[in-house]
């Protein structure tokens, strides 16, 4: 039994996989592979994109839904802990996909479970299927997943999606250029991890000037809910606005890639660029989620 808790989990053979099955139910998207099966959807942090695209992704491959978006209405809220409610769903759903404010507890959920667990987003560790879909969008507007230069931008010190978009774009020989205030620089054990894999990056804290020479510019949102600073947070929260005029020197081919929600790093001016994929990047999340789900309770 195959759980998704890292992107780690996934080797780059499983990777590539997915991103063609994805393009399979791209091309078909309504394929009754999960009938008669339970997915359970256990929200224990907002969510709007990953939690409706996963249940999209069930519905059209036939499969049946359970589970909670607001952990309030659950047992939890008279102090059940997480791995009796991990217990007792493992006992009505054939996989568990959850979204969880602490780092580590899709891990934990895996350890427990008798059927797959799907980390949705674990605190500021790892958000896997974000990837999934991300490499997805990269490899449909570049063509090619190898020797990208990536760009990215604002949070990268709490955004799990660059965390897990790092470690599998590395197994393709990308480039990187992080662009942060030192407050929230990439941290060091991920600049290891390319170290260790002699792959290049470089570190800026402008972003006008550190765009010209991107394929993806990868931007993200500073996330207020994990700063337990709250001044920290309103000093650096509009420390970068992409607008449209930036993007005139950019290459031809270069796509702006947000995992959403945006706040003010995207200036709404961008949305009408032909340079502008995040929207189409959350449709691909269906996709990417489809196959995911398959490839786990292989379907
Ligand atoms: N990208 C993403 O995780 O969005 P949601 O928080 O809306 O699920």
């Amino acid at each position: 039994m195959q759980s998704l808790v890292s992107i780690t989990d996934f080797s780059k053979q499983d990777i590539l996989q997915v991103l063609e099955r994805a393009a399979a139910f791209e091309a078909n998207p309504n394929m009754p592979l999960l009938s008669g099966k339970v997915v359970a959807t256990l929200f224990f942090e907002p969510s709007t994109r990953t939690r409706l695209s996963f249940e999209t992704a069930i519905s059209r491959l036939g499969g049946r839904i359970i589970g909670f978006s607001d952990a309030s209405s659950t047992s939890i809220s008279k102090g059940e802990t997480l791995k009796d409610t991990i217990m007792m769903v493992a006992n009505y759903a054939d996989l568990i996909v959850m979204r969880h404010p602490l780092e580590g507890a899709a891990r934990y959920a895996a350890e427990i479970s008798r059927v797959p667990i799907i980390n949705a987003g674990d605190g500021a560790n790892q958000h896997p299927t974000q990837t999934l879909l991300d490499l997805y969008s990269i490899q449909k507007t570049q063509g090619t997943l190898h020797g990208i230069n990536i760009a990215m931008v604002g949070d990268l010190k709490y955004g799990r999606t660059v965390h897990s978009l790092l470690q599998a774009m590395s197994l393709f020989g990308a480039h990187f250029s992080f662009i942060a205030p030192q407050e929230l620089a990439m941290p060091r054990e991920y600049k290891q991890l390319l170290e260790a894999r002699g792959i290049a990056y470089e570190e800026h804290t402008d972003l006008a000037e550190h765009i010209g020479n991107a394929d993806i510019i990868y931007m993200t949102r500073v996330q207020r809910e994990r700063f337990l600073d709250p001044m920290e947070y309103e000093r650096v929260k509009n420390v970068y606005v992409l607008q449209n005029k930036m993007l005139q020197n950019t290459k031809p081919n270069v796509k702006i890639l947000h995992p959403l929600p945006r706040v003010n790093e995207i200036s709404t001016d961008v949305d009408g660029n032909p340079k502008a994929y995040y929207f189409a990047q959350a449709g691909n999340g269906v996709f990417a989620r489809m196959a995911a789900i398959c490839k786990l309770l292989e379907c």
